[in-house]
């Protein structure tokens, strides 16, 4: 059942071309709009929502969080994002104008059903992302707007990460062309350039040889940084998620503006860092920015680890490695950036000879508060 490869982790992470695609297909009529008929709520109710809260746990969460970016620039509906095991226990401000939106791989997580199930005595309305049918988190929602990953198996989450920020971006677009926060033609550029992240994925894929070197060379680090800025900050969140859960190795992800303010004490010689690179082709110089957040570390003797988009010349005289990933719209980068780490992680666990599906101390679903 894993296709020929050497784990479930491996196998999903070469499905996610179909798993983004399949997240696409059919919610668009011949004219281009979004239909997503699925969302039965009342499309008066989600004309006056004035406030969006994603509630979730581990990657479902960092899909939310690269989620917000994305729905606050197209929709100016201010976005938080909230562990879900914290949100009910802080008195959060919610009501008949909130929209919590679940984010869940099984539908099953205790923790954001019963942030999902608090959110509903508050008056919200309540949108489940969600991948797996007839789970109990879309049962106890208002509706539901499913991921079409297939099933996951590895603990690890890989295509459904990628499914759940596809499906995000979708209801950011449908709320955009529902409140007209952007113009038709906008969005269906939007739509044009997520089509193809399909293919975009796939030449990550076909390009993993060097990530497989260079994990299996780095097998026996003990600690791997990770450094991203604006969406590329919950990518590297993702990335050290990854290493911690399957190749138990201490890793941690930063937002790259806070290295000053004190995660730079700790690069010293031969410190390995992943760095998330924003597009150059972005906006307010992040790009300049973060390339010399890499010069400041490697300066310090860091190895630099720099995952970049194709033609980023600049990165080169900086960077120990580079992994390119093709270019698309900055607020989309996130679908190709993660999946070097995605393999990183996987490569560096099996190098390790462990095993890959089924981390220590981990369950697939968390059925417990
Ligand atoms: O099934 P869910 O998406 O609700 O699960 C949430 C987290 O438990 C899950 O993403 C966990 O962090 C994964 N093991 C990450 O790879």
């Amino acid at each position: 059942e894993k296709g020929g490869f050497r784990s479930f982790m491996d196998k999903e992470i070469h499905d996610q071309p179909h798993a983004v695609a399949d997240t696409l297909l059919g919610r668009t009529d011949t004219a281009g709009h979004l239909v997503l008929d699925e969302i039965r709520v009342d499309e008066a109710v989600l004309r006056r929502v004035d406030k969006i809260i994603v509630v979730a746990c581990g990657t479902a969460a960092y899909a939310g969080q690269v989620a917000k970016y994305a729905i606050e620039h197209w929709c100016r509906i201010p976005v938080e994002v909230e562990l879900a095991h914290e949100f009910r226990y802080r008195d959060p401000v919610v009501d008949a104008r909130t929209l919590v939106v679940a984010v869940s791989q099984s539908g099953e997580t205790m923790d954001t059903l019963m942030a999902v199930r608090h959110a509903r005595e508050q008056g919200a309305t309540v949108l489940a992302i969600v991948n797996t049918h007839g789970s109990t988190i879309p049962r106890e929602s208002d509706a539901v707007l499913y991921t079409h990953a297939g099933p996951e198996v590895a603990v690890a989450s890989t295509k459904a990460f990628l499914a759940q920020i596809t499906a995000a971006y979708l209801l950011g677009l449908y709320l955009a062309q529902l409140r007209g926060t952007k113009y038709p033609d906008e969005i269906a550029e939007i739509l044009d350039d997520l089509r193809e992240i399909p293919d975009k994925i796939q030449a990550v894929l076909d390009a993993a040889g060097a990530i497989r070197e260079v994990a299996v060379a780095m097998k026996d680090v003990p600690s791997v940084l990770f450094l991203g800025r604006h969406v590329g900050y919950p990518v590297a969140m993702e990335g050290a998620l990854k290493l911690k859960e399957i190749a138990y190795i201490h890793a941690e992800g930063f937002a790259a503006g806070e290295l000053k303010h004190g995660p730079i004490a700790l690069i010293e010689t031969d410190q390995p860092v992943f760095i998330i690179v924003p597009s150059p082709r972005g906006r307010d110089s992040l790009h300049a920015k973060v390339v010399s957040n890499i010069q400041e570390i490697r300066a310090r003797g860091a190895r630099t680890l720099v995952v970049a988009e194709e033609g980023d010349e600049d990165v080169l005289p900086f960077a120990d490695q580079v992994f390119f990933v093709p270019r698309t719209a900055s607020l989309l980068a996130p679908l190709l950036a993660v999946v070097p780490l995605q393999i990183f992680a996987c490569e560096l666990a099996s190098a390790k000879g462990l095993d890959v599906d089924q981390p220590r101390n981990l369950a697939k679903s968390v059925t417990v508060e």
